[in-house]
């Protein structure tokens, strides 16, 4: 968010993202669940925030308004005080705030309809709420598996359940409903999502056992109220880790990407650009309510292919769009293998990211569940469709500001799902200012 101009040639530019989107997304709701009055410092106040922040008010939770730089306020209303809506609970593009509210309110006995935005109506839902219908809630489909859905809770039972994909978002539903609904659950996941609801819950007390991929929740009375200073975004971290990786403008000298959340379920990006011969540095600052913190510290540097394994993909699953952009800029063919879950994100972004980049002249091509991506040196040179995507934007936004490169970009105003002032970030990136 905040820029510091260079003092001299070695010294790099330092810019601080945005507050995580996931930790700030599991601190409302978990603040809403809570006892008490929350403090969140640092949290994500982008489109999606708001989202999650809007429909928790509809619920009855009184939460102060989601401003840059201010902290946030949220009185919580015990694990069973949540309220009957007074109309749809409309979650925008928020695919995370849309599955939580399913497994939130699978115990509730009043009926909640629960919609989105175009994107979002089109995304899975039968993933969430198929393990939610096991433990006993009932779901009105209105778009088969997509939205609108009207959730039906009630009593729940105990679940224990093999998870399909493994999915963060389907993973803390399932909690959720463990925690409103005061029932053990036990999850085994076929990989490694993001853990930061495990390590928040954890942090608040509740007890949980992970052991490799499975996880058992024992329900608990009441959680208290909390105090959360949000890292920064990895994910939006990465777009201004590609642009230094580029050496794009200014940032020839470095650039430092302070105060950003290093869980290592996060952080499958950075490993693969290191592989790909990336010069970045982590150097640690701290840590807050069980997630690690750390500045990362970038160089321009060459890059060479990489070759992505799915089970690495949970790790950097909203880092394909960057990775895919600087493997266009490295040498020889890389290869991200067991990537058919990005056909279900903000926008199918296997299909978009192939069709991109061959527009902007790079060979590449997407396959049932792999992408293949050509290095080149010739200048990006066309149009981008962004199909409303944040990250698309972001990805190619990067790619766009290469010398010689002539990038338009479909829209812009999408960034404003998960990072306001990217675009003034990039600049500050470009002119070191
Ligand atoms: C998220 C989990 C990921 C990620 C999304 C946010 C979360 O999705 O793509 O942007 O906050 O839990 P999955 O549910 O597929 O892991």
């Amino acid at each position: 968010m905040t820029a510091s101009r260079s003092v001299n040639a070695d010294t790099p530019v330092t810019i601080r993202p945005p507050g995580d989107k996931s930790i700030t997304h599991r601190a409302l709701i978990f603040a809403s669940l809570a006892n008490g009055a929350s403090r969140i410092r640092g949290a994500l106040t982008s489109l999606d925030a708001r989202s999650m922040a809007r429909v928790l008010r509809q619920l009855g939770v009184e939460i102060s308004p989601l401003k840059a730089g201010s902290e946030v306020v949220v009185t919580g209303r015990g694990l069973r005080g949540l309220r009957r809506p007074p109309a749809p609970l409309h979650c925008g593009n928020s695919g995370t705030t849309a599955r939580f509210l399913l497994g939130t309110l699978a115990s509730y006995r009043f009926p909640a309809w629960i919609t989105g935005d175009a994107s979002l109506r089109r995304r899975p839902m039968r993933r969430v709420t198929a393990p939610l219908s096991q433990m006993g809630a009932a779901f009105e489909e209105r778009n088969g598996d997509g939205l609108p859905l009207i959730v039906h809770g009630g009593p729940l039972r105990p679940l224990d359940y093999d998870m399909p994909v493994a999915a963060a978002q389907v993973k803390t539903a399932l909690l959720l409903a463990g925690l409103t609904g005061r029932v053990a659950v036990r999850l085994r996941e076929p990989g490694r999502s993001r853990d930061h609801t495990e390590r928040m819950l954890r942090a608040l007390g509740v007890p949980l056992d992970v052991t490799g991929e499975h996880l058992a929740f024992t329900p608990v009375d009441r959680i208290e109220a909390f105090d959360l200073d949000v890292p920064g975004d990895p994910s939006s971290a990465a777009f201004l880790i590609g642009a230094a990786i580029l050496g794009i403008g200014a940032s020839r000298c470095g650039v430092r990407v302070a105060g950003v959340g290093v869980n290592p379920t996060r952080l499958g990006a950075v490993r693969v650009l290191e592989r790909m011969g990336a010069r970045l540095a982590l150097e640690p600052t701290g840590v807050t309510l069980g997630e690690p913190v750390a500045d990362i510290v970038v160089h321009p540097s060459r890059l060479v292919a990489c070759d992505v394994t799915p089970g690495e993909v949970p790790s950097l699953i909203d880092e394909v769009p960057i990775l895919a952009v600087l493997a266009s800029r490295a040498d020889g063919e890389s290869v991200f293998r067991g990537v058919a879950e990005l056909r279900v994100k903000e926008s199918n972004r296997l299909e978009l990211l192939a069709a991109n980049l061959r527009a902007l002249g790079v060979t590449a091509e997407a396959s049932a569940d792999t992408l293949t991506v050509v290095g080149t040196d010739r200048p990006p040179r066309g149009r981008v469709e962004t199909e409303g995507d944040h990250r698309i934007a972001m990805a190619f936004a990067v790619l766009g500001a290469l010398p010689g490169a002539r990038v338009r970009l479909s829209e812009r105003a999408s960034v404003a799902v998960s990072y306001p002032w990217f675009f003034d970030d990039l600049r500050k990136v470009r002119s070191g200012a």
